[in-house]
């Protein structure tokens, strides 16, 4: 759809201003859909049946209970029961002020539910004459942010009558369905005329939008610089839900998340606007005016083009005492929308919130529809200010209703066609659920599906081994916080890795790479002849192999027989087929003959990083070496982190994972884990955890919430592996000293980090750069996300810590290295012996899958 003129037209036209400032005033409406009898949420918030709200006559809708609780679930009531429409439906709900604008959220978890099948329905929303959803499937949109769930919220403008009517109108032969529905009478949130972003040409000319007359769709909430706020904690009881900002963030330059240290109240501000911990947490660019001066900050965010979007900022600058000291451009879409911010000047006191909304015409000049906007603070020395920097406390987002065609309703997200046949081959899998109250849970996502029983708020995890462990591996397990159990696999996917719906090649990954035939693979590989194998993981076996007479690859082959592995498989090909970085595997092709899984690569020459470091290998990587190759692999992460599309979370970093080709260059390897990371409304994907002992982030495996910082977690513990030449999890060693990423940063507390360096290293590595190195690795292992670096940081500081070295080895204050490296730590400790060289993968891959109950 796209944006008409004309719209703008009317929307000029139809001015009509309600003036109703009020407090939100009475009780909210908190509808669970289906049941007969209410229930309470997790916060405590008393949700009453829907029933009477419908229309009666044509109804004939029924009530579902969803079989399967998905670990994300923010609560039981109102996710697990839906009211299921077979036909057009309406609910009549009463407004308690019929002159202010509804607050309306959709509920919707889609999930199997008996007798019908959720990914085949499709259905239109309409409340009074808007058009909120069309041919709205949420099992697409789910699955393309990777959530279990939705939640839809509107702000509609008033109705002018007492009551609302919202319609459920399933497409042809589907059906549609509900979990959960709130209004709530909305205080006048909108400015009337916000300025127009591009318009501005000086203070007095530019070009203002009427707002009254359109709903709006909140499409991003962040507290920006700060943290999650819950419903329950939200200011005057709107129930809104505050996101953090940091996985939104463009490029390289996070700055830095403050606090203010000055007492921050609303003063003139009504309550309702935001809470105030978004005015105490904010986001700026930090203490170097040099750097700052040529830098900006910029968020980025998926839209829908053709609609205009309002965009409100919300400041409260705690720190500036005086007018330009702190003065900066708004930029939207690379268009002005705020010229020489100061907001010491705007408010005249320190630390009073303010917020500004601006109107975006989100199609571009050219006519293409860009689906991407971009907020940038910028910076100004127009007016020469004390301090070159920029400030943002918090960040709203809000689609304008298109009130030509009555509509906000955009497209369902894309999703490929490969990834759209391993869904339905996913969910054919999933229709034998059990149905049991409260003791079935599944993951739910693209990338991991998997379905578990535990009957008790226990972890269990499923553990896949490269091989059994044979010196004793087992018999120091229990310091972990789990039960295990090996070899078992429970994915429900693996009825779908023999189902021939998979056999196909998707448009998007044939464009890309190529479709290598099962007679071009065996030839390749001379049948995939024992003595061509150059690695062995859990999916089944690498192959060193030629094609084209005389191109070497690297041919993996999922065993055909384990049925395993067709979601790494899918994603693996997604990902790849997408991705071309210098510092990530290239993936040349794929088979999918015969039901085979067969992926394709260049050749790394010189294998695993890991088999460089102690595992064998006669030759020891210099200090310099080891740090081009941490370099080269920050900076392929660094690239899935920000330089595609959408954030790419790599899940499974270390040093297996990174490879070496013939001249050294270090690749990332291994996407099957990876998932495109939060996008619209989310700041992180909940997912069951996946990943490798001994390089988990601790939070993830909490809190299940998974963004771009659990991969720094990982490649800290990779740059420790790297310094002390020693496995991330030793289960030989005592116990203190078991999980390198606990050793390593108890040593660096107690300052005795030297201890453990590798010995082969001593007197080779300049002072300087290992001290920046090790508190940059330190960093990485902070228990909160939060307080990680970013990997452009982490690539930074690396780039640094080798000019260090440079320059050290260049003064020849290096002495040699000393002779005959000691092997301090045993090959065979880590629990695998005769290791070979190639691609070793999934040798500590797991998934596990957390029951919280009651969350
Ligand atoms: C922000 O900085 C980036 C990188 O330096 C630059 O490409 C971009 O144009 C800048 N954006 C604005 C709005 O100044």
């Amino acid at each position: 759809m796209r944006f008409k003129l004309r719209n703008l037209l009317l929307i000029f036209s139809t001015v009509c201003i309600f003036l109703n400032p009020f407090h939100i005033s009475g009780s909210p409406l908190l509808l669970t859909c289906g049941p007969n009898t209410g229930g309470t949420d997790a916060d405590g918030r008393k949700w009453e049946p829907d029933g009477k709200y419908l229309v009666a006559g044509d109804d004939k809708s029924t009530a579902a209970k969803a079989g399967l609780q998905d670990p994300s679930l923010p609560s039981y009531v109102p996710y697990m029961s839906a009211r299921i429409f077979q036909s057009e439906s309406t609910y009549q709900f009463p407004l308690q002020n019929s002159s202010s604008r509804t607050l309306l959220r959709l509920h919707f978890y889609p999930s199997p539910y008996p007798n019908v099948d959720v990914s085949k329905s499709y259905f239109s929303v309409v409340a009074g004459s808007m058009l909120l959803l069309n041919n709205f499937s949420a099992y697409i949109t789910a699955e393309a942010l990777s959530q279990s769930y939705l939640v839809k919220e509107y702000y509609l403008t008033p109705p002018r009558s007492a009551s609302l009517n919202v319609t459920f109108r399933p497409a042809d032969n589907s059906f549609a369905f509900i979990n959960g529905v709130e209004v709530i009478a909305a205080p006048e949130i909108f400015d009337n005329e916000p300025l127009l972003v591009g318009s501005y040409i000086d203070a007095r000319t530019f070009t203002t939008v009427p707002v009254t007359a359109s709903s709006m769709e909140m499409s991003y909430r962040l507290n920006v610089g700060g943290q999650f706020i819950s419903p329950m904690n939200d200011s005057d009881g709107l129930m809104r839900t505050w996101y953090d900002d940091s996985v939104y963030i463009y490029g390289a330059g996070h700055g830095v998340a403050l606090q203010a240290d000055t007492r921050v109240g609303y003063k003139k501000m009504p309550p309702y606007t935001a809470p105030l911990d978004v005015y105490r947490t904010y986001r700026s660019m930090g203490a170097y005016a040099d750097v700052n001066k040529v830098s900006n900050l910029t968020w980025i965010f998926e839209i829908d083009p053709g609609f205009m979007y309002l965009v409100r900022l919300h400041w409260c600058d705690s720190e500036m005492v005086k007018v330009n000291q702190r003065v900066f451009d708004v930029m939207i879409n690379n268009m002005t929308a705020a010229h020489e911010v100061d907001l010491f000047g705007w408010t005249n006191a320190i630390a009073t919130p303010v917020r500004k909304d601006y109107v975006v015409i989100t199609e571009n000049v050219t006519g293409n529809d860009d689906t991407h906007m971009w907020v940038s603070l910028v910076p100004t020395n127009q007016t020469r200010p004390e301090f070159m920097d920029v400030l943002l406390n918090g960040l709203e987002i809000f689609k304008m209703s298109d009130n030509v065609e009555s509509t906000l309703a955009g497209p369902n997200p894309m999703i490929s066609d490969l990834m759209r046949k391993y869904l339905e081959g996913h969910r054919m899998g999933l229709k034998d659920f059990e149905e049991n109250d409260s003791t079935i849970i599944i993951t739910f996502g693209a990338g991991g599906a998997a379905a578990v029983g535990v009957a008790t708020a226990v972890i269990c995890v499923v553990y896949r081994r490269k091989r059994k462990a044979t010196a004793g591996g087992d018999s120091r397990t229990s310091w972990l916080p789990i039960s295990w159990n090996s070899n078992t696999n429970t994915t429900k996917s693996s009825t779908a890795g023999k189902n021939q719906t998979l056999v196909a090649i998707s448009t998007d990954a044939a464009s890309n790479c190529r479709h290598f035939s099962l007679v071009e693979v065996t030839s390749a590989t001379d049948n995939f002849d024992e003595s061509n194998v150059i690695g062995v993981g859990g999916f089944g076996k690498v192959y060193k192999g030629v094609i084209d007479g005389g191109t070497k690859v690297a041919i993996k082959r999922s065993n055909p027989s384990s049925g395993q592995g067709v979601n790494e498989f899918v994603t693996e090909i997604e990902m790849l087929s997408r991705l071309r970085h210098r510092h990530l595997v290239s993936l040349i092709g794929f088979c999918e003959d015969n039901g085979e899984m067969i992926l394709v690569y260049d050749y790394m020459g010189r294998g695993t990083l890991r088999e460089h470091l102690y595992k064998g290998n006669e030759t020891t990587l210099s200090w310099k070496q080891r740090l081009q190759i941490c370099i080269g692999s920050a900076r392929g992460l660094h690239y899935l982190h920000t330089g595609a599309k959408y954030t790419i979370i790599h899940r499974d970093v270390k040093t297996t994972n990174i490879l070496l080709d013939d001249k050294w260059v270090a690749k990332v390897s291994d996407f099957g884990l990876s998932k495109t990371g939060p996008t619209m409304d989310k700041g992180h994907v909940s997912t069951a955890v996946k990943g490798s002992f001994g390089y988990l982030d601790p939070e993830y495996f909490s809190r299940q919430q998974l963004t771009d910082k659990s991969d720094v977690y990982s490649f800290g513990v990779v740059l420790f592996e790297v310094l002390c030449a020693r496995p991330a999890l030793s289960p030989n060693l005592p116990q203190d000293q078991v999980s390198l990423a606990d050793w390593a940063a108890r040593n660096v507390r107690n300052g005795t980090v030297e201890n453990i360096i590798d010995p082969a290293l001593k007197g080779t590595v300049s002072p300087d750069s290992l001290a920046k190195f090790v508190e940059m690795a330190a960093k990485c292992l902070a228990d909160h996300g939060g307080h990680r670096p970013s990997m452009g940081d982490v690539l930074w500081s690396l780039e640094m810590v080798l000019q260090l070295q440079e320059t050290y080895e260049s003064s020849g204050a290096m002495e040699g290295p000393e002779e005959g490296r000691s092997v301090e730590y045993d090959r065979e400790n880590d629990g695998e012996k005769n290791e070979t060289t190639g691609y070793e993968e999934n040798d500590h891959t797991f998934s596990l899958y957390v029951n919280q109950e009651g969350r």
